[in-house]
């Protein structure tokens, strides 16, 4: 897609990972698999290749989450827009946008002023989805953000609008673990001002048919993402494994509530990542442990957020309630209190 003035004037760029090494040294990658069991970060997923990977699986289907929490945005994006009055949109891990158009979409049609900031690893996909969203909507100015949640949340752009709202859909707060949720919504919590909105889309527990299902597709294209990790390291760091040697494996966790994807290595092996200087070994049918999706108990869920000073206002979900958005409003705490 080429790019006129016109588009041009209304788009801005924030690269923070060519910035910062965080993202292209490599030491938690060394760190991951010197673990044991040997882990690996799961946002390795996402390099260009694996975004559409990811693009196809909220396509099959077995995977439910994306066209569920779409019909839930479908009904209530008004409702979102009405509630939280004229904000900027904030988009943590935003992908190809495609569920956000629908509140772009009611935020066009509410308010006067419509201002989209995404944010992602994968610079490729930001680019192309920037691009198309300022074709689709005249009105819309837009700041991208390449870089990590973390990088990200610590260096937000200006805000360009009076108020905010930070959002993160399609059940990615499931890939972190406790710690790193309660890490996180500090984050949020720091990155708003009291007043402001979070909307958060998160995965419900359910049968566990239901939920392996979605890890285990019958045309293997998550399997494919799964094993596509593995490829980013190799034109990355100069890596020599060989994805022929490794298998997928995702199950259900009834303790922990989460799918677990681990990739297992079919025969003993060496790999070498040759820009780290590091090479690991692996004994047949030794794991790595590539990602972790938890699925969520709503009552307990809304505590922590309400924990961490992000009030739910409304809840709402699909008629199997499999899958819930909520939007929570930032609460002022100690000295911000009037
Ligand atoms: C986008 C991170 C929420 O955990 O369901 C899909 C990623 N992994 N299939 C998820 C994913 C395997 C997805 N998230």
């Amino acid at each position: 897609m080429t790019i006129g003035q016109q588009e041009n004037a209304r788009l801005r760029w924030i690269m923070l990972n060519s910035s910062e090494a965080v993202v292209d040294d490599g030491v938690d990658i060394i760190q991951g698999l010197q673990e044991n069991p040997k882990t690996l970060p799961c946002r390795y997923f996402y390099d260009d290749r694996g975004s559409q990977l990811f693009e196809q699986i909220t396509d099959l289907p077995e995977y439910y989450p994306t066209r569920t929490e779409q019909s839930i945005l479908a009904t209530h994006a008004l409702e979102i827009a009405q509630l939280t009055g004229s904000c900027e949109l904030v988009e943590l891990g935003s992908g190809s946008s495609r569920k956000t158009r629908i509140l772009l979409e009611a935020y066009n049609t509410v308010h006067q002023e419509l201002q989209y900031c995404p944010i992602d690893v994968s610079a490729g996909i930001l680019k192309t989805t920037a691009l198309e969203l300022l074709c689709s909507y005249p009105r819309l100015k837009l700041c991208g953000l390449a870089g990590t949640y973390e990088q990200a949340l610590a260096q937000l752009p200006a805000r360009e609008l009076e108020n905010r709202m930070l959002i993160f859909l399609g059940s990615t707060i499931g890939n972190l673990n406790t710690q790193e949720c309660d890490r996180f919504l500090s984050r949020i919590q720091q990155a708003l001002k009291p007043g402001e909105f979070f909307l958060l889309g998160v995965d419900l527990q359910k049968d566990i048919a239901i939920v392996e299902a979605a890890y285990n597709d019958a045309q293997g294209i998550t399997a494919e993402f799964n094993l596509n990790i593995l490829n980013h390291l190799n034109w990355r760091f100069q890596g020599n494994f060989n994805l022929h040697q490794f298998e997928h494996r995702a199950f259900y966790n009834p303790i922990e509530h989460q799918i677990e994807m681990h990739l297992r290595s079919l025969e003993p092996q060496i790999a070498k990542l040759e820009a780290l200087d590091f090479q690991v070994a692996f004994d047949a049918g030794e794991t790595i442990h590539t990602e972790i999706s938890r699925k969520f108990h709503l009552p307990t869920l809304l505590e922590l957020l309400e924990a961490h000073a992000l009030k739910p206002l409304q809840t709402w979900t699909d008629p199997n309630a499999w899958f819930g958005l909520i939007l929570c409003q930032r609460q002022c705490v100690g000295v911000e209190c009037p």
